[in-house]
């Protein structure tokens, strides 16, 4: 018999709680691994940066050892740092190996690394990288074929794009270029008008079927496993819908704090930096009609539906669905932390919210009355990403003489991680001669039955980017809506007057402010 310990206090009625299994059968060999796609040089401008060694080349390391690469594939990474290629090397070596052993791979790896010292803001400078992957092009047979990946501050996106137009290298088909694709990393845009304007500047050098803003919640598979659950069985669908669901909770907590990213968190606060982008998205996976089919546009015309649906968020009275929060000193992991304002270039009297909670609407048939329940923080009680179901109770309890009125309800959990199963909890006859139930859990885990590659979430998405598919990346019109969702709320935010209403304090490693749980409690029961 189990029980979490580390949830959120959402499950309080559960008596008791066992759990069974669910049983997979292997997949076919086929979905291991796509295969690899045209020859292209993948382009890091901002090579000299965190994100390329922390994420982008541990990710295309991996995708070679998968054999997930195409041969014919060399990388060019472009930064103000003056380096030589084997000192960009070197770095690169450093995070990649850390914990692997195969120097032989590595050696076979690290020849198709170059680095360029490059001014983001020169057109010059890109005419000369031009030419430098044109010569790549011929000596390694890359045919032309480019991926420019901004891993740059979101101030010089719009710098680098434009200087990628002047200088040619954004034009497909041409100039000796096959095809070319941008992609840009989050934020995108700081408000709908920063957004808007990037675009514009993106759009005058690009079309929007080459431009990829980075989501890497889309990358995650058991992320992309929410539209397979949801539309490759027949059993849940008919229950997905307010007849069925009294409200849906979509959690992100997250045990770490702000690192060393204060400078972009004052000026982000976690509306923007999760709300914004990974929230919406479950939300909208979670909450989507069925696609007309598997492919990029008819996925994003759902999703854009759903934003078009979303309530206007009630900014008047702003505080009675939605708490935010910010974390003071505590432990986290067994180990003192401390809090927000005490961080390493956060403001002393910072107002910036770590913690979020927020009750949204959708006006349509499917979800009209369904609250749904956003929630997300950093230093909490643990790392756990999760879309949880809670099923309505039955309408009437047969029991209710010898086990009164309430029976619970039914639990469909989709852990996203770092458990990345599907969970579903119900009633059951506890043994014995006494009437008793007992909530029983029947519950698959993703990995069960698969020993095959797993692909990271930004292993994923640039393999997807190498392949042109658009899905799993946020397009133009969903930004814009995800933004005028949320901007009244920021708005409301940043001109409230009084602090203590604004922001609540919670304790780092516990499960954000109570004011949160109070007034998710109230909700639920008012959706009742
Ligand atoms: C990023 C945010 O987009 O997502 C970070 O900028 C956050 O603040 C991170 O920590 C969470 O991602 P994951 O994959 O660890 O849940």
């Amino acid at each position: 018999m189990t029980r979490d310990d580390k949830k959120p206090d959402t499950d309080t009625e559960l008596s008791a709680v066992v759990e069974g299994h669910a049983t997979a059968d292997p997949p076919s060999v086929d979905c291991l691994l796509q295969s690899p796609s045209d020859p292209c040089t993948l382009v890091i401008i901002g090579a000299s940066g965190d994100l390329t060694s922390r994420k982008l080349i541990p990710a295309l390391y991996h995708l070679f050892e998968k054999k997930g690469l195409p041969d014919r594939f060399q990388v060019v990474g472009c930064g103000r740092t003056a380096l030589t290629d084997d000192e960009f090397r070197a770095r690169m070596e450093k995070s990649v190996l850390e914990n692997d052993e195969d120097q032989s791979l590595w050696e076979a790896f690290k020849v198709r690394l170059h680095y360029r010292v490059i001014e983001y803001d020169s057109a010059d400078s890109y005419r000369e990288l031009a030419e430098q992957l044109r010569e790549l092009d011929s000596t390694s047979g890359t045919e032309g074929n480019r991926i420019f990946y901004l891993a740059l501050p979101m101030f010089l996106y719009g710098t680098s794009a434009q200087m990628l137009g002047e200088s040619g290298l954004a034009v497909e088909h041409e100039h000796g270029n096959g095809w070319t694709r941008i992609v840009v990393e989050k934020p995108y845009g700081s408000d709908r008008a920063s957004a808007a304007r990037l675009d514009e500047v993106v759009h005058q050098s690009f079309s929007e079927s080459q431009v990829y803003r980075i989501d890497h919640y889309l990358a995650k598979e058991t992320v992309q496993n929410i539209l397979i659950f949801r539309f490759a069985n027949a059993i849940f669908e008919p229950m997905w819908n307010r007849n069925y669901i009294e409200h849906v909770d979509i959690i992100a907590s997250e045990t770490l704090g702000v690192e060393k990213r204060a400078g972009y968190y004052e000026t982000s606060g976690v509306l923007r930096d999760m709300f914004q982008n990974h929230m919406l998205q479950l939300l909208a996976l979670t909450a989507m009609e069925p696609p007309s089919g598997f492919e990029s546009d008819a996925v994003h015309d759902e999703k854009v539906k759903v934003f078009q649906n979303l309530r206007p968020f009630p900014t008047h009275n702003l505080f009675e669905n939605l708490v935010l929060g910010q974390y003071r000193a505590g432990t986290v992991d067994g180990e003192p932390v401390r809090g927000y304002r005490e961080e390493q270039g956060v403001d002393a009297r910072s107002l910036v919210p770590t913690y979020g909670m927020m009750q949204v609407y959708l006006d349509t048939w499917r979800w009209q009355g369904v609250p749904f329940f956003l929630t997300s923080g950093k230093r909490l009680g643990a790392k756990l990403t999760e879309i949880v179901i809670k099923f309505k109770e039955v309408p009437v309890s047969t029991f209710r003489d010898v086990l009164g009125k309430h029976i619970t309800a039914n639990v469909l959990t989709m852990g996203i991680q770092p458990r990345e199963h599907i969970t579903l909890s119900f009633q059951t006859k506890s043994p014995g001669a006494e009437t008793c139930l007992r909530t029983v859990k029947m519950n698959f885990d993703f990995e069960e039955g698969y020993a095959g590659p797993k692909l990271q979430a930004y292993e994923k998405a640039i393999l997807d980017c190498m392949h042109g598919d658009q899905m799993l990346f946020w397009r133009q019109d969903g930004i814009d809506l995800a933004w005028a969702f949320i901007e009244p709320i920021l708005k409301e935010c940043e001109s409230c007057k009084d602090p203590k209403r604004l922001l609540q304090t919670y304790k780092a490693g516990s499960w954000g402010p109570k004011a949160a749980v109070q007034l998710k409690e109230l909700m639920v029961k008012q959706c009742r």
